[in-house]
């Protein structure tokens, strides 16, 4: 199969250094990687979808190889209509795996033409996440080593702006 073109999709509230190592190492096999921002999460999410989409463009400029979109409702709809069928995600460790494939096939049941393509960010990153960075900040613990600066600056700024409305 020939594809030049694939969706990275994700929450990414916020993105990490995780998620950037998977869109590096998909350059290297994607011409293009769109990253795709959901836009209504279950949960109610720390940064906009604005902010996160922002914060995304922040990290790689613009007339880049990458794209950066939110999008709602079905993913392959989303892909479809952005005439791309491939959906890459990562995998950090096993315990990822199960809800990837649930994933990964109920998006092949309702799109047979979609490949999902699963790549393994350097295992240096393999315990991050979102959640754990969001934790780390509002206890006061270092973020800098777990995501990009725009987004550490960000996260500072608004648990200061939190901690400030509690008071
Ligand atoms: O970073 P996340 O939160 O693990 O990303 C999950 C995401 C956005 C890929 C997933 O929730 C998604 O694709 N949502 C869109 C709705 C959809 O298509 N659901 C059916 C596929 S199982």
């Amino acid at each position: 199969m020939k594809e030049s073109r694939a969706i990275y999709p994700g929450s990414f509230d916020p993105i990490t250094n995780g998620h950037v190592d998977i869109i590096e190492r998909g350059l290297e096999v994607f011409d293009e990687i769109m990253v795709a921002v959901l836009e209504n999460p279950k949960k109610a999410p720390l940064f906009s979808t604005k902010e996160r989409v922002a914060m995304i463009r922040d990290i790689f400029g613009r007339g880049s190889r990458i794209d950066v979109m939110s999008f709602s409702g079905l993913l392959v709809d989303f892909a479809r209509a952005q005439r791309t069928r491939v959906i890459i995600r990562g995998l950090r460790a096993l315990s990822d795996f199960e809800y990837e494939l649930q994933m990964a096939l109920m998006n092949r049941s309702l799109a047979p033409d979609i490949e999902t393509f699963f790549m393994m960010p350097n295992v240096r990153y393999s315990f991050l996440s979102s959640n754990l960075v969001k934790e780390v900040i509002a206890l006061g613990g270092p973020v800098d080593d777990l995501v990009p600066g725009p987004v550490a600056r960000r996260l500072r700024a608004k648990i200061a702006k939190a901690r400030k409305h509690k008071i």
